[in-house]
């Protein structure tokens, strides 16, 4: 259980605008960010709020983003069909808010959005007993963002869309972060008196502000510390900047919970990614996806791994790619293999250079360490499977098994024609082409042309003339 718990808190996710300038056929709050969608990113941070329900306001594309998001137990959808500003989106919720004491709203376009700051606005909302709190910033650039406008006295009266201020007005460097605390009693009365008539034509979510001092309520603003945090994704630049900001911010989680990354600004650890402590990442690499990685291993350079699953003290040597796969302990990986989906290697596996291994296990203390395909397979425990060894899993239509027992040799340059037995401690001659079940022991070699010996051949010589 995390630390936080707001029971009386309902969050509002506003995420119903197209973002146009995403230029996208997607809509904007499904665009990755670090390989997270950006509705998961802030639906992730408001879920650690534990508050009584979450209601994710929806209008273009709703139903990609129902359908990305599912249906977690305390969410709600609420759909926008015109998006006539922030006002109107958030009365959109009054249906499905019910007996709170607070509505959080959130933006759903600010990924880089952490739960202190949220839970500090909560809780100064409520220790200052304030009808409407707004999170203030002060960004280097305040371009685009409402500016906040106090009185003599330092009071917020009210914030200003960029396209609405003056000259003067757009030279203040406070500006709305677009968060608000509000105190549901009053919140949509608030939301009822908005209007439309400013530059862009739209209900306005800041104007609650104004409205809520003329009728004798309070209004406080909670700045944040680092105003990156409430950035924008508003077009690809934007995404990039965001981006980056968050892959710092994650590689120095690692590092400080015990993870050594070398030329950290070369690698890519997505927001999934797990890792162990006093493992080393070197350079260049990519941690992808859903990729968890134990203790005292050690990556790269240059590898790259999608939803993979290592267990402790493996190494993986430069240039290798896993994708999909898992392995044990303790085994060497690399350079430039390439474990492909459902390839699971247990304890202490060897798997060298230019090997591919695809949907199949390799058991204990085997060894595969030069230029082999294994596919479809089952490799038993310490058996050595020679340079250039093939299974043939694949007739042009069907794909078939090879299973090999424990403490099998198979020599080098060898077929194994699926589908295909090999029986425990058997050894194969370098060279063979398997097409029957192997028996048990011995040693079974396919048939080997005559080796011819031409004393008196002569090389050829360069021609000189
Ligand atoms: C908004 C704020 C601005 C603040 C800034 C912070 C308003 C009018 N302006 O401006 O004060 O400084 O955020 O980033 O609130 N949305 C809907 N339905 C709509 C319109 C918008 O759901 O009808 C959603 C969007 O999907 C987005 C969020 O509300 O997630 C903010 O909308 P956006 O158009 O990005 O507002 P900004 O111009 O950034
Ligand atoms: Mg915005």
């Amino acid at each position: 259980m995390g630390k936080f718990h707001y029971p009386d808190l309902q969050v509002c996710v506003l995420a119903a605008g197209r973002g146009k300038r995403m230029r996208s056929n997607l809509p904007k709050v499904l665009h990755n960010v670090l390989g997270r969608a950006m509705i998961d990113h802030i639906l992730h941070t408001v879920e650690s709020l534990r508050p009584k329900g979450i209601a994710v306001v929806t209008g273009h594309a709703s139903e990609l983003v129902r359908q990305h998001v599912g249906q977690p137990v305390n969410l709600e959808w609420v759909i926008q069909d015109k998006q006539l500003g922030t006002g109107h989106a958030v009365k959109q919720c009054e249906q499905v808010i019910r007996d709170v004491r607070d509505v959080l709203i959130v933006c759903g376009d600010t990924p880089l959005l952490q739960i202190e700051t949220l839970a500090t606005l909560v809780d100064e909302h409520r220790e200052s007993d304030a009808d409407v709190t707004v999170l203030t910033a002060q960004p280097e650039n305040p371009f685009g963002y409402g500016r906040v406008i106090r009185d003599q006295h330092g009071h917020v009266t009210s914030i200003v869309e960029e396209k609405d201020a003056s000259a003067e007005q757009r030279q203040i460097s406070e500006v709305s972060s677009g968060i608000y605390c509000v105190r549901y009693d009053v919140l949509f009365d608030l939301l009822h008196a908005i209007g439309n008539r400013n530059a862009q034509g739209e209900y306005y979510l800041p104007d609650i502000v104004p409205l809520a001092l003329q009728a004798g309520q309070s209004v406080e603003a909670v700045l944040m510390h680092d105003a990156d945090e409430m950035l924008g994704v508003n077009d690809r630049v934007h995404l990039a900047h965001v981006e980056d900001l968050m892959q710092k911010r994650i590689i120095e989680d690692w590092q400080r919970r015990g993870v050594t990354i070398e030329k950290p600004d070369t690698v890519r650890i997505e927001a999934s990614v797990k890792i162990g402590i006093d493992t080393v990442i070197q350079a260049g690499c990519y941690l992808i996806g859903s990729t968890q990685i134990g203790d005292e291993c050690r990556i790269g350079p240059n590898a790259v791994l999608v939803d993979a699953w290592l267990d402790d003290r493996v190494n993986v040597y430069a240039f290798s790619h896993i994708h999909s796969a898992a392995v044990g302990s303790d085994a060497l990986v690399g350079p430039y293999a390439r474990l492909r989906p459902e390839a699971r290697l247990d304890e202490g596996v060897h798997i060298g250079n230019f090997v591919e291994v695809k949907k199949a296990v390799v058991g204990e203390g085997s060894k595969v360490n030069h230029l082999a395909y294994i596919g479809d397979a089952t490799i038993g425990r310490n058996c050595n499977i020679g340079a250039g060894t093939i299974t043939c899993n694949y007739d042009g239509a069907n794909k078939f098994l090879t299973e090999i027992g424990d403490d099998v040799f198979v020599g080098s340059d060898t077929q194994l024609v699926a589908p295909v037995r090999v029986g425990n401690h058997a050894t194969i001659g370098a060279g063979s082409t398997i097409t029957r079940d192997v028996d048990a022991g011995g040693l079974t070699l396919s048939e080997r042309s005559e080796q011819k010996h031409m004393p008196n051949w002569k090389r050829p010589v360069k021609d000189k003339r």
